[in-house]
């Protein structure tokens, strides 16, 4: 599939936990068939980092950042009024913030994580951002995109885990008793099925408006992790398939349908296993 088929060049793209690493590889992957991209993000300071690389490597785009939190529908409202402000129409949604708790690495990552102990703070904590708050985001600028009478396109960044169940092997590590090893939290793969109902649900809500509704389904994504945890993910995971790497951004892996079936409202099932520069071209500018 060549880029050049596609063009986004009169959007603009509002996407959330943009100071995040693949915040900043979607906007890349929007930039690079010409749309304008908002990232925002709870952090100022990663917002800022990421938008300087961007402005850096794409100096003839449109290159903003708001700090938004997106549990907060009033945060949210504000972030809509300040794009108003410069005459801008967020026609793409990319639903991307999460607490994503990284098994391998994480010290944060502690044993009221498992089941047994789950820890509700964190169970409300991260069903707030990665569920309630995608839910918050399509509110205000899935309604503004219906509302328009234009195009609209949401993008939910679900995963793997929205599909399979986590393989807990991938994580284990050696002379730590059963009890206390690490695992992927339940919430993980709570909120990424979650999304996929959501994404059905939003797919047709709009459909006659010409607001579409997908999602991404990535696996586990390259970022420097230890050899034995690449060897050991791609071994374990099903499809054999994970993180694998791609010269320009990371690559995705899964090679599953997750969403319903494509509709004649053009809800495309996604995800094969192209790279993200072209999965989201797809998807973001297809009919
Ligand atoms: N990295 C992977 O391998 C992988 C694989 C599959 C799916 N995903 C999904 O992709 C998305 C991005 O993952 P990532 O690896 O870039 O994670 P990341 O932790 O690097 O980025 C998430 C961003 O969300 C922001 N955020 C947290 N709470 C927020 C809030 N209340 N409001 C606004 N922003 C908030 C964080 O500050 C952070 O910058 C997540 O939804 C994740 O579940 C990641």
């Amino acid at each position: 599939m060549d880029l050049k088929n596609f063009t986004l060049d009169e959007s603009v793209a509002f996407i959330t936990g943009g100071g995040g690493f693949l915040g900043r590889q979607h906007a890349e992957a929007l930039l690079k068939i010409g749309s304008s991209v908002v990232l925002s993000d709870i952090s100022n300071d990663k917002l800022e980092q990421s938008v300087n690389y961007l402005k850096d490597n794409f100096p003839e785009n449109k290159i903003f950042k708001i700090q938004c939190d997106v549990t907060s529908t009033d945060s949210i409202v504000k972030a809509q009024k300040k794009i108003i402000d410069k005459a801008l129409f967020v026609d793409i949604l990319i639903n991307n913030a999460a607490i994503d708790p990284k098994v391998v690495g994480d010290i944060n990552m502690e044993s009221s994580f498992r089941l047994e102990s789950f820890n509700m703070f964190e169970w409300d904590n991260q069903i707030k951002v990665g569920l309630t708050g995608a839910l918050n985001c399509i509110k205000v600028f899935g309604t503004e995109m219906a509302n328009s009478n234009k195009r609209g396109v949401i993008l939910n960044i679900a995963s793997d885990l929205s599909v399979i169940s986590p393989d807990q092997r991938i994580y284990k590590k050696d002379g730590i008793p059963d009890e206390l090893q690490q695992v992927k939290p339940v919430t993980y793969s709570v909120i990424k099925s979650g999304l996929i109902g959501l994404t059905r649900y939003v797919s047709t809500y709009w459909s006659m408006k010409g607001v579409r509704c997908n999602a991404l389904s990535p696996g586990g994504i390259y970022n420097n992790q230890s050899k034995e945890f690449v060897s050991r993910i791609s071994n374990l995971i099903p499809l054999n398939t994970s993180l694998r790497y791609s010269s320009s951004v990371s690559a995705l892996s899964l090679q599953n349908i997750i969403t319903s079936l494509p509709s004649k409202y053009g809800l495309i099932s996604s995800i094969c296993s192209l790279d993200f520069a072209k999965s989201f071209g797809f998807i973001c500018s297809s009919p």
